[in-house]
Formats: C-alpha cells, sequence, structure tokens
C-alpha cells in the first residue's frame, strides 16, 4: 500500500521539513509512521555473476539514500542462524528475563501507572541487552549449551560479511580495495578495528505509549549488520522526514551505515536516525553487530571524496578527529543529533 495522494499532500503541506533545520528538527517533526514503503531487498550472491554491475548500483543507491538495505543470499549459513535464534532466546529465558522483570525501565513504568500519571518515560530504553566481544568471552552466557560456540561462529561469518560489504562501498565510492577497512584498522596493519555483537530483547511492554524500545539515535560507529527477529517488528528508520517500519523477512540481515562511514565518505553516505518502537505482545529479539574503527583510529573524509572546498573551510562538516575522542562524546550524545558530536571532535 502507498501513500495516498491526500497524506502525500499533507506531509507537503504541514510536515515537510526544511533541510536547513538539520535531523533533530526532522527528527522531532516527523510524521508518526507512513506504512506501505519498504527497504530495498538486495540479493547479494549477485555481486558474483552477470548481475554484477546493477547489484553494485543498487547497493550505492541504498547508501546514498537510504543508509540502509537488507541482504538475502548473503552467505551466512542458514543452519547457523537458526542456532543462532535459538541459543539467544533461551538465553533471554533462562539467564536475563528474571533479571529485566526486577529492571529500572520496569520499575518506573510500574510507579507512573500506579501514581496514573500523564507523564512519559523519556530517558530510557525498554530493552534487555547484552555484549559479546572478543575481549569480554569470559563474561558471556554460560548455562545454555553451545551458546559459545554458536556465537563464535556466527560472530566470525558476520565479521566476514562486514568485510565484504566494506568492499563493495569501497568499489561504489571509488576508494582502493580495503580502505575503508584499512582506515578503521588504524595506520598499523594489525586486526584493531572492534567488532562487536549486541544481543538485544525487547519484552512485550504493557504500556508503549509511554516510551520507545530503544530511543531515536544514529550509528556512533563503521558498518551495522542486524539480524532482527523473523516477526516480531519494531524497528523504524527516519526516511524523508517520516518513520518507515524495517519489516522482518526470514534470515535476511539488515545492513546500515553508521556516523564513520557518513564522515569517511565525506556525507555521501549518511548514518540515518533510527529506533525501535515497544509493543504489547512479542518478545522482539535482534541481533546487532557491528564493524567500528579501532578507537586508536584517526577518522576523516577520503581525500579522493573530500572536496576542496571542504579543505580550505574554517569550519568543515566532517573533522578528522581520533575515534576514541568521538566515542567519548557519543557515549553522553547519542540520542542527540550527531552534527554538534562532528564540532565537539573538531574542537579537541
Ligand atoms: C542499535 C539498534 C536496533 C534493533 O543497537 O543501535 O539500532 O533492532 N538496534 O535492535
Ligand atoms: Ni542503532
Amino acid at each position: 500500500m502507498g501513500i495516498s495522494r491526500k497524506g502525500r499532500n499533507l506531509v507537503g503541506k504541514f510536515y515537510k521539513i526544511p533541510d536547513a533545520v538539520g535531523d533533530w528538527s526532522r527528527e522531532t517533526l516527523a510524521r508518526e509512521v507512513v506504512g506501505g514503503r519498504n527497504l530495498e531487498v538486495i540479493d547479494f550472491s549477485k555481486l558474483d555473476g552477470k548481475e554484477r554491475a546493477k547489484t553494485l548500483a543498487q547497493i550505492a543507491h541504498c547508501c546514498e539514500e537510504w543508509g540502509f538495505f537488507q541482504l538475502v543470499n548473503h552467505g551466512i549459513p542458514e543452519e547457523l542462524l537458526e542456532k543462532v535464534k535459538k541459543v539467544a532466546s533461551e538465553c533471554y529465558k533462562l539467564e536475563r528475563e528474571e533479571n529485566f522483570k526486577n529492571s529500572m525501565p520496569v520499575k518506573l513504568l510500574n510507579e507512573l501507572v500506579e501514581k496514573k500519571s500523564e507523564d512519559k518515560l523519556e530517558n530510557l530504553d525498554w530493552e534487555d541487552v547484552f555484549l559479546l566481544s572478543d575481549e569480554n568471552e569470559n563474561e558471556w552466557p554460560t548455562k545454555i549449551p553451545g551458546f559459545n560456540e554458536t556465537m563464535k561462529e556466527y560472530r566470525d561469518e558476520l565479521k566476514k560479511l562486514a568485510i565484504k560489504v566494506m568492499e563493495v562501498m569501497d568499489e561504489n565510492l571509488g576508494l582502493p580495495k580495503g580502505y575503508i577497512k584499512k582506515a578503521f584498522n588504524g595506520a598499523e596493519e594489525e586486526d584493531n578495528a572492534v567488532f562487536g555483537t549486541k544481543v538485544s530483547h525487547y519484552p512485550p511492554c504493557p504500556h508503549p505509549e509511554k516510551l520507545t524500545g530503544l530511543r531515536a539515535h544514529t550509528d556512533a560507529g563503521g558498518v551495522i549488520l542486524l539480524f532482527q527477529d523473523d516477526e516480531v517488528k519494531g524497528l523504524q528508520i527516519l526516511k524523508d522526514g517520516e518513520w518507515i517500519d524495517v519489516q522482518p523477512m526470514k534470515n535476511s540481515i539488515v545492513i546500515n551505515t553508521g556516523d564513520q562511514i557518513e564522515v569517511l565518505s565525506n556525507g555521501r553516505y549518511k548514518s540515518v536516525w533510527h529506533r525501535v518502537f515497544a509493543s504489547t505482545d512479542g518478545n522482539r529479539r535482534s541481533i546487532a553487530s557491528f564493524y567500528n574503527p579501532s578507537l586508536k583510529a584517526t577518522i576523516e573524509p577520503a581525500q579522493e571524496l573530500a572536496e576542496k572546498t571542504d579543505k580550505l573551510a574554517v569550519d568543515p562538516i566532517y573533522p578528522k578527529f581520533v575515534f576514541g575522542d568521538y566515542m567519548s562524546v557519543y557515549t553522553v550524545q547519542k540520542f542527540l543529533p550527531k552534527e554538534p558530536r562532528f564540532k565537539a571532535v573538531n574542537a579537541k
């Protein structure tokens, strides 16, 4: 179903947001969800055949216009994906659910409801989350048979996929193969980039009108690969001032680009606002893996893409900075617009 003509006119008349006001106003003024527009689905296997050029162009279009796309035939074995879903859900049930029931969001929401307050909860997320990385393996869940082996195998596969996706971006941006990966790994040849996996659940919420599952934000890092729930939806992205649902699609991987890809591409690929809504039923599982720069890596627009004017500008939009400094700013400003973050690291 498309947006009706009438709906479009309304968007134009009352909600069209001038470009100059920036992302934050766009986010706050955005209409509530307009259905009917879906992310483009890319058949990644076609990169290896005679449709390579067409597939590259499709991906370029998604990166330039959407900041998000959905991959199928991405090469991750179905069997592995099924195991990942199983161990992640078992882990939630066995090791997380009880804690979530006693968590701050649940307590604060109960309080609001008991007081019959009209207020909303603005500064928290209705999300259970834990992080897997190479550095914290000794803290990975321990009670679920097969959890560690499965997630290790999954992370290996996803890291390879992230590298392939970055190479496609290199090619589409006219950069040497491996450019983005190298930039994220810092000057040295070593494997310094950070590859993390965030395992999230968005449990059913009795009053979803009072809070969000995950507040609107753009992602700080590089390339994000999201394995979202087969059935329960919740993720929305901001496109042309409207929140659009990212429809669940069994065993597909949703790709999006973070703030560092925006900087590196000198704004050709924008990192896009997204959020997760809470809902009364369904416990949405979502596993986000991210290929981020090393905290020591210096990030700046690729020379090939930085225009001369940028170099001469007193206050370029995309500065040169150390990613660790960016993360210090992001940690406190995650749910705010990205532009002040770029300014803050520029001033360092
Ligand atoms: C994130 C994110 C979306 C999701 O973790 O940054 O946007 O569906 N997650 O969990
Ligand atoms: Ni995100």
